[in-house]
This record gives structure tokens, sequence and C-alpha cells, in this order.
């Protein structure tokens, strides 16, 4: 069947925003939408180390109800629509020491990062793409979802599995309405920000690194592949989904692991 899709450049025209845009995974997936043709628009609390002229940057807390609104606001004023949101910014600050050690505080700033900002922004700009009848929303979530670990991500996990359920229900509702809603649930992504987290488990439990990073490797149960992902090995799969090419895909979740998660 002739498709007919011009894949260098399919995203000509569309405006992108990717939060946590800066760093890690979130800086892949705005670089390949970039390639792609899209206008991009990053945000994080920190301007990037190097500027890329190319992207739109966004200054905001994503923590806080007034950031999410901020960046809803700018948006739709500086770019008067949005087409495609990847919801990328989350991660866990919380400590190690399994449930006793987590307070309130650990409890909710988790959920507010990893779950209520993307509801926000969900929220901030569905009206503007369900008017137009076409959109697509990411929910990048993680493994931990289904496969979580206590000893220092009980919250974290607990926040991921609620992402992926609201996503479903979420597509439920809008998918009809020609806006796709779709998760990424990514195993190990070889960040500063994973390897930020192994530096604290070396640090806190008093091995080395590399002892660290074979800890989690078997805390996982292994990855079969063998390594970590690179955040660009995720950020091709997002630029897969939110292109024309994916057009059917919707209320589903897409695991990138390495065969991580040992069910089917
Ligand atoms: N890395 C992994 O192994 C892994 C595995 C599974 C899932 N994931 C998920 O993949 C996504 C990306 O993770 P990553 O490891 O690539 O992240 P990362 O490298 O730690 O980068 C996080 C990004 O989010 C921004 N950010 C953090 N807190 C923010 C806040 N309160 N308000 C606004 N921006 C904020 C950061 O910039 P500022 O600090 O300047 O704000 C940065 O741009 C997350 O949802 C994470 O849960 C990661």
């Amino acid at each position: 069947m002739e498709q007919g899709f011009n894949f260098s450049n399919e995203l000509s025209g569309k405006i992108a925003l990717v939060t946590g845009g800066t760093k890690g995974t979130g800086k892949s997936i705005a670089q390949r939408l970039l390639n792609a043709g899209a206008t991009v628009i990053i945000t994080a609390r920190n301007a990037p180390e190097q500027a890329n002229s190319h992207l739109h940057f966004i200054a905001a807390d994503l923590s806080q109800s007034a950031g999410t609104q901020e960046v809803v606001s700018k948006v739709l004023e500086q770019f008067g629509r949005l087409d495609i949101l990847v919801n990328n910014m989350g991660g866990s600050k919380t400590p190690g020491g399994g449930f006793a050690v987590l307070n309130d505080e650990d409890w909710e700033s988790t959920f507010q990062t990893n779950l209520l900002a993307p509801v926000r922004l969900d929220r901030g700009f569905l009206p503007q793409m369900l008017a137009r009848g076409n959109g697509v929303i990411i929910h990048i979530a993680s493994i931990q979802a289904r496969l979580p670990l206590f000893d220092a991500t009980l919250p974290y996990a607990a926040a991921k599995a609620a992402l992926v359920n609201y996503s479903k229900s979420l597509s439920n509702e809008v998918s009809p309405k020609g806006v796709r809603v779709l998760t990424v649930s990514p195993g190990w992504i070889q960040t500063d920000g994973a390897t930020g987290m192994m530096k604290e488990i070396a640090a806190r439990t008093g091995i080395a690194i590399e002892d660290a990073i074979q800890q989690v490797m078997e805390s996982l149960g292994g990855i079969p592949y063998g390594r970590p992902a690179q955040p660009e090995e995720v950020a091709e799969l997002v630029g897969f989904l939110v292109s024309p090419r994916a057009n059917y895909l919707t209320g589903t979740t897409f695991v990138i692991d390495g065969g991580t998660i040992p069910t089917i």
C-alpha cells in the first residue's frame, strides 16, 4: 500500500513541547523532533548548558501548579497552538531505606513531579487540541510501574503506575475526538540522572559505582540485551509515535527496556 509519508521532514509545520528537554532523554527527544522538522519548545528549571538556537526554552518549575500554568500560557501566547506534547520530565529524589524513612513530603513531591505535572499540562493543552480534532500526547513512565524497586524509589514506582493508568483513561476519553495518547515505559536509560543515582547508592552504601551498577542490574533481574538504553534509542521510539506513521496507535504502552521485564 502506498503510504506517501516523508520520513525525513514528517513533522514539518508541527509545534512540539518536550518537558525536561535540556538533559538526558528529553534532550535527545527534542533533537529527534527537531530533526524531523518540528518547531520544538523545551522546559526545565535551568537553561540548557549549551544553548541551541533552534530550540525555544521556557524556564519553569513543573512540580508547582503555577509553573505548569506559566508554560501553557507562554506556549499558547507565543506559538498559538500545540500539536505534540511529550511529558518527559520526571524522576525520583527520595532517600533509600524503604517505607519507614519516607515522609508525606517525599510522597507528595514525587507525585507532584511524576503524575500531577503531566495531568496539569495535559489539561492546559487539550482544549485547543480537541477544538482542532488533532494532537498527540506522550507520557514517559518507567518499567518501575510494573517492576517496582522498593529501596529508594517506592513513591516513584507508584506514581509512574498511576501515570500509566491515567494515560489509558485519558486516551479512552480523547481518542474519539482525534487526540492520540500514549505511554512510553523505559527501563534503565544511561543518562546523567541515572548515573547520579548510581553515585548516590554507591556513596550511601559504601560500595564502588561499578558494584552499585551491578546491584541495580541484579535487582532488575538482569537486562537480557546486556546494557542500559541510550537516550537516542528512546527518542527514536518517541519520534515514531508522534509521527503520522503511528496514526492508529493510541491508548497503549510501549516498553523499551532491552528485555528487562521478565514476563510477557
Ligand atoms: N534514566 C532512566 O534510567 C529512566 C528510566 C525509566 C524512566 N525514566 C524516565 O524518563 C524521563 C527522563 O528521565 P532522565 O533520566 O532522562 O532525566 P534527567 O536526565 O534527570 O533530566 C531531567 C530533566 O527534567 C528537568 N526537571 C527536573 N525536575 C524538574 C522540575 N521540577 N521542573 C521542571 N523541570 C524539571 C531537568 O532540568 P532542571 O534540573 O534544570 O529542571 C532535566 O531537563 C523521566 O520521566 C524518568 O522518570 C528514566
